[in-house]
């Protein structure tokens, strides 16, 4: 049994821009003083790379806390679960030495990912994207997300993870699924044969004996592990702006990635959740489709993207990139209730001669706003009103103290931290952890 946290409060890290902060590193620093790690979202479209010494490991879906060996972590009941993926993480960590056993909890609740939700995720994205008049794709990772949220609101339609270890029942659900499904997808001009139930379930029934020991009722084990004073740190998939119900919808994901989807997605109230790290970016990126008000579309995106190596961890895109906006991230950290903020990649500014920041919009009738505007077309037709900052000509890499960094750029920390209220704990000037500035 793990030892008590000495002060049992529990975190949240979370994404306040478009995702791919850099929330991998900033769980892997705090899952050190955390015994529980609990993912409460998403699915295999997020991801993250975590460097062990020499060993690089690309997880999807099993929190990083997992290359501890002595940590637990769970798989909340509100992650859309691809079996395959997860069979695959868990062989691939065995390969390597990693144990996967007893710490390894995944919800019998969590909604199950199948082969016609990615196909289904494909096949509307292309057909979108054909529309009469123009793409109106959502440019997701065609992981079968949405498809699978959406038959997880369907009800009827939906199989969960506890669903996997009865052979029959699942057969059986899969008769009328596969019906519809094969309709559906003939219907999006998928040309392929219909979806074979018994085959599905034979396969689905495989990979949920291999997990077997891994399913179980997550919810009464995160109570256990709250009362028995254990302390948790939820980390959150995707981000604040891509949230169902609060970013930029439609062009989100399709769950509720913003702290708020935590006491849905674990089963635990929300007054569980103690200290809120919100993470940005020091600059914006975005990949997909939708507004990006603050996105550089010239010169300076792409150095910033050249820098940054802004390339998708899940997919390889070329991510979108511009400066940083605050407006959005004050938004994200209000949703969020960050109490402070960990800057990722700050060294990636460096040599630019000035900097600029986005701390208000102008609306189409010319007034201007510092509120965020989530429905993506109208936020499409606001223009930035820019601060703009000097810049600094020094590499950060070496920096690991708040007093060593170039005054410009620790101006431009504070220039950040007054407008959006809430203090700067972290600064990160690289990927290793010894590249950690900490407050
Ligand atoms: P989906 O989650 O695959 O349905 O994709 C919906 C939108 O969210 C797309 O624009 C994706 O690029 C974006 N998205 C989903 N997960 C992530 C992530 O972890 N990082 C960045 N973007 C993401």
């Amino acid at each position: 049994m793990t030892t008590p946290h000495p002060s049992n409060r529990n975190t949240a890290v979370v994404g306040l821009q478009w995702g791919d902060e850099g929330k991998g590193k900033i769980v892997d620093l705090l899952t050190a003083e955390h015994d529980v790690i609990v993912r409460y979202n998403g699915g295999a479209n997020a991801g993250h790379t975590v460097v062990v010494g020499d060993e690089r490991y690309a997880l999807h879906l099993i929190p990083s806390g997992i290359l501890y060996g002595d940590k637990t972590c769970v798989i909340g009941n509100g992650v859309v679960v691809d079996p395959e993926k997860l069979v695959e993480e868990v062989e691939s960590l065995r390969d390597r030495g990693v144990e996967v056993g007893d710490n390894l909890k995944v919800s019998d609740r969590a909604h199950v990912v199948m082969p016609y939700h990615k196909e289904h995720d494909a096949a509307l994205e292309r057909r979108l994207a054909a529309a009469a008049d123009g793409d109106t794709s959502i440019g997701t990772t065609k992981r079968g997300i949405g498809p699978a949220y959406a038959d997880k609101v369907h009800r009827a339609t939906a199989i969960r993870m506890g669903e996997l270890l009865d052979e029959d029942r699942l057969r059986q659900k899969l008769q009328i699924i596969c019906s519809i499904r094969s309709a559906e997808l003939a219907a999006l001009g998928v040309d392929a044969p219909p979806l074979d139930p018994d085959a599905l379930a034979a396969e689905y029934a495989r990979l949920g004996h291999i997990l077997s020991n891994h399913i179980t009722d997550t919810v009464y084990d995160l109570h256990g592990y709250v009362a028995e004073g254990r302390s948790l740190l939820f980390e959150g998939a995707n981000a604040c702006l891509l949230d169902i119900d609060h970013g930029t919808f439609p062009y989100v994901t399709s769950s509720n990635c913003s702290t708020l989807g935590i006491p849905a997605g674990t089963g635990l109230p929300g007054r569980n959740v103690q200290d809120v790290v919100g993470i940005m970016k020091a600059y914006g990126t975005r990949v997909g489709a939708g507004p990006f008000p603050s996105e550089d579309l010239g010169e300076i995106g792409e150095r910033i993207r050249d820098r940054g190596n802004e390339y998708g961890t899940t997919t390889g895109r070329p991510r979108r990139c511009g400066w940083l906006d605050l407006v959005a991230v004050r938004y994200s950290a209000m949703i969020c209730g960050a109490t402070s903020i960990a800057c990722m990649l700050l060294d990636v500014l460096s040599g630019f001669d000035e900097l600029k920041l986005c701390t208000a919009y102008t609306l189409p009738d010319g007034k201007t706003t510092d509120r965020f505007i989530p429905d993506a077309e109208c936020l499409a037709k606001v223009r930035p009103c820019w601060d703009t900052m000097p810049g600094w000509t020094e590499e950060l890499d070496d920096v690991t103290a708040p007093g060593s960094l170039p005054p410009n750029a620790q101006a431009y920390l504070d220039r950040i931290e007054s407008y959006l209220g809430i203090p700067i704990s972290i600064v990160s000037v690289g990927p290793k952890r010894s590249q950690t500035v900490l407050a």
